[in-house]
């Protein structure tokens, strides 16, 4: 049942690819228009967003965000549901929620829908299992079509959780006409080459499962990154205190010399999610004197950046390379390597990599 891997969570992500392509499935039509018909809610007097989800989800969230403000020029805030949910929004009418989530049971971010709903705010979800009580509660929802996944850390779900965010800002864009039509043809496009961007990472990855084994021993592994790499270092984060049950944090590059510096000590790993240089210029070039100034403090570099990056050649102790595509889309590649990355390292301490201790895949309880 595992299809010849060690462990479920190896083969959730060898089938990112395809869970990335179904997904996109029937969803885009020949003219290069998006349907989405499932989304049959008031959009034209939607004046805000705001994503409500927990652990993975609101990682997926946070960098949904970057695409519907910058395609669909609309406010979006990102929001824990635990922490949402306490505290009294400022919802009216024109506020959109979106509440992400796999199982669709979530207890923290069903209370968060509630709350929405009860104040008068449509929600729309974004949610893998079918039928679930999340989609059932709420006035619209996207599916992800990722499959079972029974591994507790989730993986094939993130990866299509920000593939139906990219759909669903896209998706605003065409009704809000905030981008040319021939721009979302031109995205979604590039979306549907996703499934062999995964694919080319997942043939390079052996030489990530060797350096995960060598760091076993380690105590702790910082991840930095920015603007869409920031939410990819703390989801690298967490999947390394979930599966390897190891101190891990993901920081925003720029925040470093505000207090986080001080941690750097010589021989500490830390990961580093590299923009497109191709991307936008200023960001790449602030990575690449971070990646410099931690070096010079002793770190030990793992740097993630696209093929045929040369500038962090240099500063870099390790290098994992990720097929060049839009800086938006970034994090369905850059992601895959941080998987396998906790995974494997989980895998050298002997650990459950499917069962790591004291979770539960899907968390009903506030
Ligand atoms: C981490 C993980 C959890 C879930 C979180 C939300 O690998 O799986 O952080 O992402 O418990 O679960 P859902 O998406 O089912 O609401």
């Amino acid at each position: 049942e595992k299809g010849g891997h060690d462990h479920f969570m190896l083969k959730e992500i060898a089938e990112q690819p395809r869970a990335i392509a179904d997904t996109l499935l029937g969803r885009v039509d020949e003219q290069g228009r998006l349907r989405l018909d499932e989304v049959r809610l008031p959009l034209g007097t939607v004046d805000k967003m705001i994503i409500v989800a927990c652990g993975t989800s609101y990682h997926a969230g946070l960098i949904a965000k970057h695409a519907v403000e910058r395609w669909a020029g609309l406010p979006c805030e990102v929001e824990l549901a635990s922490e949402f949910r306490y505290r009294d929004p400022i919802l009216s009418s024109g506020t959109l929620i979106v509440v992400i989530s796999q199982s669709g049971e979530t207890m923290d971010t069903l209370m968060a829908l509630r709350h929405a709903r009860e104040q008068g705010s449509a929600v729309l979800a974004i949610c893998n299992v079918n039928g679930s009580t999340i989609p059932r509660e709420a006035d619209a929802v996207i599916y992800t079509h990722a499959g079972p996944e029974i591994a507790v850390a989730s993986t094939k779900a993130f990866l299509t959780q920000l593939v139906a965010c990219y759909l669903m800002a896209l998706y605003l864009a065409q009704r809000r006409r905030t981008l040319p039509d021939e721009e979302i043809a031109g995205i979604l496009a590039r979306l549907s080459k996703a499934p062999a961007d995964v694919e080319a990472v997942l043939t390079t990855v052996e030489p990530v499962r060797e350096l995960a084994r060598t760091l076993k021993n380690q105590r702790c592994v910082l991840f930095l990154g920015r603007h869409v790499g920031y939410p990819v270092a703390m989801e690298g984060a967490l999947k390394l205190k979930e599966l390897a049950y190891m101190h891990a944090e993901g920081f925003a590059a720029g925040e470093l010399k505000h207090g986080p510096i001080a941690l750097i000590e010589e021989g500490l790993p830390v990961v580093v999610v590299v923009p497109s240089p191709k991307g936008e210029p200023t960001l790449h070039g602030k990575i690449v004197s971070n990646i410099q100034e931690i070096r010079a403090r002793g770190a030990m570099t793992v740097v993630v950046c696209e093929d045929g990056d040369t500038a962090v050649e240099p500063y870099a102790d390790a290098l994992i390379r990720v097929p060049a595509v839009p800086t938006l889309l970034q994090p369905l590649v850059t992601t895959v390597p941080l998987q396998v990355f906790a995974c494997e390292l989980a895998s050298a301490k002997g650990l459950d990599v499917d069962q790591p201790r004291n979770l539960a895949k899907s968390v009903t309880v506030e």
